[in-house]
C-alpha cells in the first residue's frame, strides 16, 4: 500500500482550507480553493466551493457567495458577490491552431511552451459593486464603483458606476442616483473608512431618504 493511499478523503482539501484560513485571519474563508497567492483585505467573507485564483486582489468588506469563481480580476471594497457568478475566467487562444490548452500549454499533452497568457485582461471591479446571481464578468472590463450587475448577465463593455445593468450582453438599465448624488458619492469614497470611522454616518446607512439628510451636511 502507497502512503498516499492512506491519507484519508478530503485531507487534502482540509488542509488547503487551514492554510487559506491562516494566511487569510483577518478574513473568513470557506474555501480551499483560495489560493495563498492571492490578496485578500480584512473583514471578507469567502463562502463555501469558491475559487479564488492566485492573480485576484479583493479589498476590504467583500463577500463572495458559494461556488462563484474569480479567474484573475482587482475587486474593490464593501462588494457583494453572489452564487454562482464567474470573474475574469481563462480565455483561450482564437488565432491559435487549436483553443484546447491540451495542445498549447506546457503541461498539456503536447508539451508545447507558448507565450499564451489566460489571463490578459483581468477586470476592474470598483467598490460597493453588487452582482447579482450567476453573473458573468469577462476579462478587460471596468465595472464603476456602486454599479449593481443584475442576476445572470454577461458583462461584456465597462459599467459606469452607480448604474444598475442586466441581461445578455448587459445593458444599463437605468443609475441608481442622480448624477449630483453619484458624484458626491465618488468624491466621498466612503469604502476607504473603516467601520469604526464609518459609524458615525451609520445613521444614514439602511434608511432611503438618506441623501437628502446626508448631502451638504457631510464634510468630504
Ligand atoms: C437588477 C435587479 C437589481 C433589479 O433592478 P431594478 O432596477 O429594480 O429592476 P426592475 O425589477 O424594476 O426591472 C426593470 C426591468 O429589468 C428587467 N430585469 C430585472 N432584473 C433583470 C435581470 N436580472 N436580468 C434581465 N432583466 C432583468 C425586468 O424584467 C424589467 O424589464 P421590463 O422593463 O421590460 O419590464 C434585480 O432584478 C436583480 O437581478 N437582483 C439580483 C438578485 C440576486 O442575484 N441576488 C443574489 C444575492 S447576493
Amino acid at each position: 500500500m502507497k502512503l498516499r493511499e492512506l491519507i484519508p478523503p478530503g485531507a487534502k482539501d482540509y488542509f488547503r482550507l487551514l492554510r487559506a484560513k491562516i494566511r487569510f485571519r483577518d478574513s473568513l474563508i470557506g474555501s480551499p480553493a483560495v489560493s495563498v497567492q492571492a490578496r485578500i483585505g480584512i473583514g471578507c467573507r469567502v463562502g463555501g466551493s469558491v475559487l479564488v485564483n492566485h492573480n485576484v486582489t479583493i479589498g476590504n468588506y467583500t463577500y463572495v457567495n458559494s461556488f462563484t469563481m474569480i479567474g484573475s480580476g482587482e475587486i474593490g471594497n464593501y462588494c457583494s458577490l453572489g452564487y454562482y457568478c464567474s470573474i475574469g475566467m481563462h480565455q483561450h487562444p482564437l488565432h491559435f491552431l487549436s483553443t484546447s490548452p491540451m495542445t498549447y500549454h506546457s503541461s498539456g499533452v503536447l508539451g508545447v511552451q507558448s507565450d499564451w497568457n489566460d489571463f490578459f485582461a483581468p477586470p476592474k471591479i470598483g467598490h460597493d459593486v453588487w452582482i447579482g446571481n450567476a453573473a458573468q464578468i469577462m476579462q478587460g472590463v471596468c465595472v464603476g464603483s456602486g454599479a449593481v450587475i443584475g442576476a445572470g448577465a454577461i458583462v461584456t463593455e465597462d459599467i459606469p458606476p452607480y448604474s444598475i445593468a442586466v441581461g445578455v450582453p448587459a445593458r444599463v438599465l437605468r443609475k441608481r442616483f442622480d448624477d449630483e448624488t453619484i458624484q458626491y458619492l465618488l468624491n466621498w469614497n466612503w469604502w476607504d473608512l473603516e467601520p469604526e470611522e464609518l459609524k458615525k454616518f451609520g445613521g444614514h446607512f439602511g434608511k432611503a431618504d438618506w441623501s437628502d439628510a446626508c448631502i451638504g451636511r457631510l464634510k468630504l
